[in-house]
């Protein structure tokens, strides 16, 4: 691990799975009892918000009501420990990694414990049930959604990510199936970067042959094990 300065870590729904909170596309999946045109698209919002208000409503709800597990805990022991670069990419709207004590953060769908409002465009910090029609604390407007990225819309900080891939001398996906772009593409960048590419997920993830090395089994044991690795240097 000598050569190893910079770190990019990757997680997805299943680094929360065993907290408790949906994953996307495992068996009872979130998208399996809400269709995701019914819930995660801007057509969606338009067509029918209070829905989509009532929807993220209820994952905020019971999100809030989930604890950190050892794979956040882990990661959040490495991202304190580690001298080099280390940045923690998820694709999750919880705050699971925060409450687990990580820093180094950057959430590329959102976060739902914000709203953004559609008439002047600031985000704030959400503060009640969306679908109570809450007023901007920035315009006093009632137009706030969820800071969630929905499908056809851009991630967030794309250019901090591709900035972090390009010094990266090691990337790692944990809990995501590998299903979605662009972060389904980030070990093919890593990888053409330089980077050595490590997965650990459940099981083989749809890009699992694009990394150096696979470890599948549940998050809450992979994790604290390569964590350990990795500290011991
Ligand atoms: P995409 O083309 O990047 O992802 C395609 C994958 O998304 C599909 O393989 C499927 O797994 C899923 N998907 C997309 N539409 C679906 C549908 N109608 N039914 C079932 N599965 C569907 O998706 P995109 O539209 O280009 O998304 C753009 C961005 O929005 C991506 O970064 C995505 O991760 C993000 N997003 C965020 C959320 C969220 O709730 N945070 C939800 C969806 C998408
Ligand atoms: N430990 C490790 N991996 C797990 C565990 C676990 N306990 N449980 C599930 N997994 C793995 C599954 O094997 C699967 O590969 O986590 C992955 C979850 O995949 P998805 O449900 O597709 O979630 P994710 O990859 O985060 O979805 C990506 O798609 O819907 C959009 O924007 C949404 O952020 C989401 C994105």
């Amino acid at each position: 691990m000598a050569s190893i300065r910079n770190i990019v870590i990757l997680t997805g729904a299943g680094v929360s799975a065993e907290s408790g909170i949906d994953t996307f596309r495992d068996g009872g999946g979130l998208w399996e009892r809400h269709r995701v045109e019914d819930v995660a698209t801007p057509e969606a919002f338009a067509r029918d918000p209070e829905l989509v208000l009532r929807f993220y409503d209820m994952r905020r709800e019971a999100i809030q009501t989930r604890q950190p597990n050892a794979a956040h805990a882990a990661l959040a022991r490495l991202d304190a420990a580690w001298p080099g670069e280390l940045l923690i990419v998820t694709q999750n709207v919880d705050d699971l990694h925060e409450r687990a004590g990580a820093n180094r953060v950057l959430h590329m769908h959102g976060e739902h414990l914000n709203a953004w409002c559609t008439a002047c465009d600031a985000r704030s910090p959400w503060r009640g049930p969306l679908i109570a029609r809450p007023a901007c604390p920035e315009c006093g407007e009632r137009a706030l959604r969820p800071d969630i990225v929905w499908f056809g819309e851009m991630p967030y900080r794309m250019d901090e990510i591709f900035a972090a891939l390009r010094e990266a001398d090691l990337f790692v996906s944990i809990g995501t199936s590998g299903a979605v772009y662009p972060a389904a593409g980030f070990v093919r960048n890593a990888r053409d970067l330089g980077a050595r590419t490590l997965e650990l997920n459940l099981e083989p993830s749809q890009g699992t042959l694009w990394f150096d090395e696979a470890r599948h089994g549940p998050a809450t044991e992979l994790v604290p094990a390569w964590v350990e690795e990795m500290l011991a240097g």
